[in-house]
């Protein structure tokens, strides 16, 4: 059985002391949440937030990582400095990253091989624009990036591995994939999966839905067996709603 793992994507939002106000609120509501909790706050918020979450249930992601050790990259993070203040996730290749700061399928591979290399747990983001879907793309597309985004990396380090589906029609707009086609698509990722690493790893890697997941829909597609989780965005932001949807199941 794969335990579920939901994971609050801040984007850019929450200054440290705005942070440090939502993690106190979401520190006793999530205490007794039976899946993995991640929160991944901007940059500047990760320290605070690593102090403030130890020893709670609540583990601290970043938004991205860089492939390089160090050097001359200006604006960019290496997978040692975030393990170095004790961050343990990265998510990768999120859609926003893809459409406005040029992140490739080939960028995201070398991102998540960094971030293995380093012991930090990658979110590898993938997903179909709405045009996408309505020209009957999308199978094709997520298996595309799950070969690209995937490839070189060993079958015990994809089975520790998350993926998040995140459909760009979904994310922000308030519309959902219905259960079933999350469920689907979910499905065929996790086939993509099957087809490069055998079904121990298929079986085995978490597979998130992402896009305006919240309160009143987490239950139906939290119901479906392809679906271990969520990376939420807007829904993260207050901790009352963050709650409910890491307490999903009571
Ligand atoms: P949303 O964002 O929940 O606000 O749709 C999800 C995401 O982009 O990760």
């Amino acid at each position: 059985m794969r335990k579920a793992i939901i994971a609050g994507n801040w984007k850019m939002n929450k200054t440290p002391a705005q942070a440090a106000e939502l993690i106190e609120g979401l520190i006793p509501l999530c205490k007794g949440a039976n899946c993995d909790v991640v929160i991944c706050p901007p940059f500047v918020d990760l320290c605070k937030a690593v102090k403030m979450t130890d020893g709670t249930n609540i583990h601290v992601g970043a938004q991205n990582v860089h492939w390089a050790q160090s050097g001359a990259f200006t604006g960019e993070v290496s997978a040692d400095m975030l393990t170095s203040i004790g961050v343990e996730y990265v998510i990768i290749g999120h859609s926003e990253r893809r459409q406005y700061f040029g992140e490739t399928d080939e960028t995201v591979n070398l991102r998540a091989k960094a971030a293995i290399a380093a012991g930090l747990i990658p979110i590898i983001c993938v997903g179909e624009s709405l045009a996408q879907r309505e020209s009957g793309e999308t199978d094709a597309l997520v298996t595309m990036q799950i070969n690209k985004g995937l490839d070189g990396i060993a079958a015990a380090d994809v089975k520790k591995l998350v993926i998040a589906y995140e459909p760009i029609w979904a994310i922000g707009t308030g519309k959902t994939a219905t259960d079933e086609q999350a469920n689907e698509t979910i499905g065929v990722i996790r086939g993509a999966v099957e087809k490069l690493y055998g079904h121990d790893v298929s079986d085995a890697v978490r597979i998130q839905y992402g896009g305006s997941m919240k309160p009143s829909n987490v239950k139906g597609l939290m119901a479906q067996n392809e679906i271990d989780g969520g990376l939420i965005g807007g829904a993260s932001l207050k901790a009352e709603d963050f709650a409910q949807l890491v307490n999903y199941d009571k």
